[in-house]
C-alpha cells in the first residue's frame, strides 16, 4: 500500500505506538482513578448526600392547576378566590394534598402548616418558569408549566419559612416572593 498520501501526509511506520511510562503514564493513572471516584460518587452522593428531593411529577394544564388551586384555597377558607390577592393563609387540615402556585410574579397562597405533619405539597406554575427556593432551607426546585411538582414534606422546627423565585422570570422577577408558616 502507497504510505504516501495525495495531500503529502505520511501514514505512521508500523510499530510507532509505544507503551506510556514514566510521568506519562503515572498522569493517565491518576486521572483513570479520579474517573472511578466520580463514577461512585455520584450515585453515592444521590443517596447518602441530603440532596433535595426529586419528588414526583404529573403533567397538568396550567388552567387545570390554577383551578386546583382556587378550589384547595375556596375548602380550606371558604372564600372564591384569592388568586389576586394572596394573603390570607391557608390553613390546610393535616394529612392532606396541599396546594402552591407559582404565578408572575407571587406565589399563591401563604401557607399555615402544623410542625411534625406530612403533607403532600403540590406546586406549577400558571405562566413561565420558576424557581422554588425554601429559606432558610436549603431546598431548591425548578418548578416547570405543564407539570404539578408533588414533594412529600413533614415540616420539622415552627417559624416562618420565605419562598424566594430563583429563577429569572421576568420584570418582576425579585418581587416574587410568598411564604409557608409553620405552627
Ligand atoms: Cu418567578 Cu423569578
Amino acid at each position: 500500500m502507497n504510505q504516501e498520501s495525495s495531500s503529502g501526509l505520511e501514514c505512521p511506520k508500523p510499530g510507532w505506538f509505544q507503551a506510556p511510562s514514566g510521568n506519562e503514564r503515572t498522569w493517565i493513572g491518576m486521572a483513570v482513578i479520579w474517573c472511578l471516584i466520580l463514577s461512585v460518587m455520584m450515585p453515592y452522593w444521590h443517596f447518602r448526600g441530603k440532596q433535595n428531593s426529586t419528588g414526583e411529577a404529573y403533567r397538568v394544564k396550567p388552567a387545570d392547576f390554577v383551578k386546583r388551586v382556587e378550589a384547595f384555597v375556596k375548602v380550606n377558607t371558604g372564600e372564591e378566590s384569592l388568586v389576586e390577592d394572596g394573603i390570607a393563609p391557608v390553613v390546610p387540615a393535616p394529612p392532606g394534598e396541599v396546594y402552591l402556585l407559582a404565578k408572575q410574579f407571587f406565589w399563591f397562597p401563604v401557607l399555615k402548616l402544623r410542625s411534625g405533619e406530612t403533607y403532600r405539597l403540590h406546586i406549577s406554575s400558571a405562566d413561565v418558569q420558576h424557581g422554588f427556593s425554601l429559606l432558610p432551607m436549603n431546598m431548591n426546585f425548578q418548578i416547570v408549566p405543564g407539570y404539578d411538582h408533588v414533594l412529600t414534606i413533614k415540616p420539622q422546627a415552627p417559624g416562618t419559612y420565605h419562598i424566594v423565585c430563583n429563577e429569572f422570570c421576568g420584570i418582576g422577577h425579585q418581587q416574587m416572593v410568598g411564604k409557608i408558616i409553620v405552627e
